[in-house]
């Protein structure tokens, strides 16, 4: 039954059953491919990228994460990465951390391409947390206020883990 269908499939497509096809359909078959081709992939984010963000404050900028490697805190950061903040983080980096989220289109600076492992390794945690924290004046990167010291330290366990 299984092959039945498969084989069916790869017939749809044979000389013989597009002269069969009826000329709209045929029309629209093309119009099809042809859209595809003519939309261009969105540009893909720099690696390494340029950083505009304001280094943060020396006390701050070499704190090291408190949190120890653990599945739950990792867990905890994907889940605020991609949904649990306000505004959630994917809408602009992307879902795979490659600054590529369905609104980053239009910020200059883009957002911060995270699986870019060359940019990323270079920031300290300090930096990271402070930024999620405060925002980055004169970009789109809010501040997250409302987060608790625990839960930023977990964001930035998970872009560290996009990174790798
Ligand atoms: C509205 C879009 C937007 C949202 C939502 C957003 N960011 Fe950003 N983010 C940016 C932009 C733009 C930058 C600036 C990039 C630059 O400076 O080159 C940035 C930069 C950063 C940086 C800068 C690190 C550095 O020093 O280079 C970190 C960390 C960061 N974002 C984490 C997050 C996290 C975590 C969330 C969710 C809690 C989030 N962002 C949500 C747009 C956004």
């Amino acid at each position: 039954m299984k092959t039945r269908v498969i084989s069916s499939a790869s017939q749809a497509f044979t000389p013989d059953a597009l002269r069969r096809m009826p000329r709209w359909m045929l029309v629209l078959l093309l119009g099809t491919l042809l859209s595809c081709a003519s939309t261009s992939d969105p540009p893909v984010s720099q690696c390494p990228q340029p950083r505009f963000t304001g280094k943060a404050p020396a006390a701050i900028y070499n704190v090291t994460s408190p949190l120890v490697p653990g599945a739950g805190d990792l867990a905890a950061g994907r889940e605020l990465y991609e949904g649990g903040a306000d505004p959630s983080c994917h809408l602009c980096h992307g879902i795979e951390g490659d600054g590529q989220g369905p609104m980053a289109e239009g910020f200059e600076p883009p957002p911060r391409n995270f699986a870019c492992a060359k940019t990323v390794n270079g920031i300290p945690d300090g930096q990271l947390f402070w930024i999620i924290r405060n925002g980055s004046p004169g970009t789109a990167m809010p501040g997250f206020k409302q987060l608790r010291n625990e839960q930023v330290w977990q964001l930035v366990m998970y872009l560290r883990q996009l990174a790798q």
